[in-house]
């Protein structure tokens, strides 16, 4: 035997929707000569919130960057930028927490640093920056001479 679907079992349902629109219609009639509430304007010099973030650090955003710089931007800047977790985390133990403003880098420390991972940073692998790339950049940081061979250049 196949049991017959009655239309009755919907009725309650039906019901409801009726009960619904006929709810918001109301609403909707009750609410429809109020005016929309003027935007909020507040005045200039009251803060909203915090600060706009700083922009990111991009090569775009830098399109004279040397060589050094730009494998910087490339490679370390999404992490060493003005927003970036590095500079958050240096902050705690650095009075300048932004690489690029530091005057007491040296080439070996960076390279040092950036293979063999420090703290909370991880070891970036030749894969990611050959040694010649990073010595570009550990030079850029250390604000000293670039290597001048010629696999650097590359
Ligand atoms: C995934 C994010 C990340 C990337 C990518 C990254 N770093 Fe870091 N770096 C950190 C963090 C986090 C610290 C702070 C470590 C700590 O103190 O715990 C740090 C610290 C350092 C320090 C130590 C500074 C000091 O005074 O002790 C050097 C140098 C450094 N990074 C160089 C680099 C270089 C060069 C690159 C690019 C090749 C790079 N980092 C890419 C996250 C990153």
């Amino acid at each position: 035997m196949t049991p017959v679907r009655t239309p009755r079992r919907r009725r309650p349902f039906a019901l409801a929707t009726v009960g619904a629109l006929a709810l918001a219609a109301a609403f909707a009639a009750a609410h429809a000569d109020t005016p929309a509430p003027a935007p909020a304007s507040a005045p200039a010099s009251e803060p909203k919130g915090p600060p706009p973030l700083p922009a990111p650090l991009t090569v775009s955003s830098r399109p004279d960057a040397g060589p050094g710089e730009r494998l910087f931007l490339e490679k370390c800047a999404m992490c060493h930028g003005p927003n970036g977790m590095g500079t958050g985390l240096l902050a705690r133990r650095s009075d300048e927490p932004l690489l690029e403003k530091r005057t007491d880098l040296t080439a070996d420390f960076v390279i040092q640093a950036a293979r063999m991972g420090i703290g909370n940073m991880p070891a970036i692998p030749r894969g990611e920056a050959s040694d010649a790339q990073l010595a570009a950049i550990a030079h850029y940081l250390a604000h000293d001479a670039a290597p001048t061979s010629r696999k650097a250049r590359r």
